[in-house]
């Protein structure tokens, strides 16, 4: 495993043809939700790019950015042991945003504009300048992102679409602690009684999964709504059933068409994401 601070740097060590190349961008904190991708990257491609970069741009709360989970030194020592093939790039934000910290305005077919979007303002135009900043920068035939975030899963797919970027975007299931909750570097911040409390997001997403299909969707709505207002420690930000190809909000379901549920609540001052893909009826 090799450590490069600038992208030249990385760059000129991954010099060589016919060499497959895969990457997996992060924001540290390396749990093992990460873990599975860069092992999945690692049985595709000759050689791997893992990126820890905690990008200021995507943070629309500055006390969030403050307090976002940083820890370099045990990120690279759960890296060290997966091999010689792992290239680790940890840039500072000079090497990436030459022209200024800002993220770019996107038009990201409205993808960008519901759910997470809604909730975190610009959130998506962050996102999507720095991936196309690490993807051009890195040059990967293949990227990997989990479906933790699936919204940012497809904004992603929208964003290489659009811009032409020649990489091929694979989303990978997401992984679960053995009660269920999603993995996440934001679990760090959660103190006992609220990791105790958490594994409650994906006890609603199972319920609605074994519901469904409703017979009307505003009941299961209506009952995932009552099923937070039981529980004093949470606060829904949002539960939505959407289209998994455009991410709008359903209003009736047909037949052969992909739908995912997903939810935000925060737990204490942490928010917590997760969705779950429902059977095609
Ligand atoms: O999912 C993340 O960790 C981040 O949003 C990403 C894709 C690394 C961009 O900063």
């Amino acid at each position: 495993m090799q450590v490069f601070k600038t992208h030249k740097k990385l760059n000129e060590a991954l010099k060589g043809s016919g060499i497959s190349l895969g990457m997996v961008p992060t924001m540290g904190a390396l749990h093992e939700g990460h873990l599975a991708l860069i092992r999945q990257a690692l049985k595709e491609n000759d050689r791997v790019v893992v990126s820890i970069f905690v990008n200021p741009t995507q943070f629309n709360d500055a006390e969030d950015l403050k307090n976002y989970p940083r820890n370099l030194d045990d990120d690279l020592a759960q890296l060290e042991p997966l091999g010689a093939a792992l290239y680790i790039y940890t840039p500072k934000p000079q090497d990436l945003y030459a022209e200024g910290v800002v993220a770019q305005p996107q038009h990201l077919m409205g993808l960008d504009l519901v759910m997470e979007g809604a909730f975190r303002q610009h959130h998506f135009d962050g996102v999507a300048t720095v991936v196309e900043k690490l993807l051009r920068s890195v040059n990967p035939d293949r990227a990997y992102f989990g479906e933790k975030d699936f919204q940012q899963l497809q904004i992603i797919r929208c964003l290489v679409e659009q811009q032409k970027i020649p990489v091929q975007i694979i989303g990978c299931p997401i992984v679960r602690a053995a009660d269920g909750l999603a993995l996440s570097s934001r679990n760090l911040l959660l103190n006992p009684e609220q990791k105790s409390a958490a594994p409650f997001l994906y006890q609603i997403l199972q319920d609605v999964q074994h519901q469904w299909p409703p017979k009307k969707l505003s009941d299961l709505t209506k009952w995932v709504d009552q099923q937070f207002k039981e529980q004093a420690l949470f606060s829904l930000d949002y539960f939505v059933i959407a289209e998994e190809e455009n991410l709008q909000s359903a209003q009736s379901l047909e037949k052969g068409k992909k739908y995912r549920s997903f939810i935000a609540a925060k737990l204490g001052g942490i928010r917590l994401i997760d969705n779950m893909g429902l059977p095609i009826i």
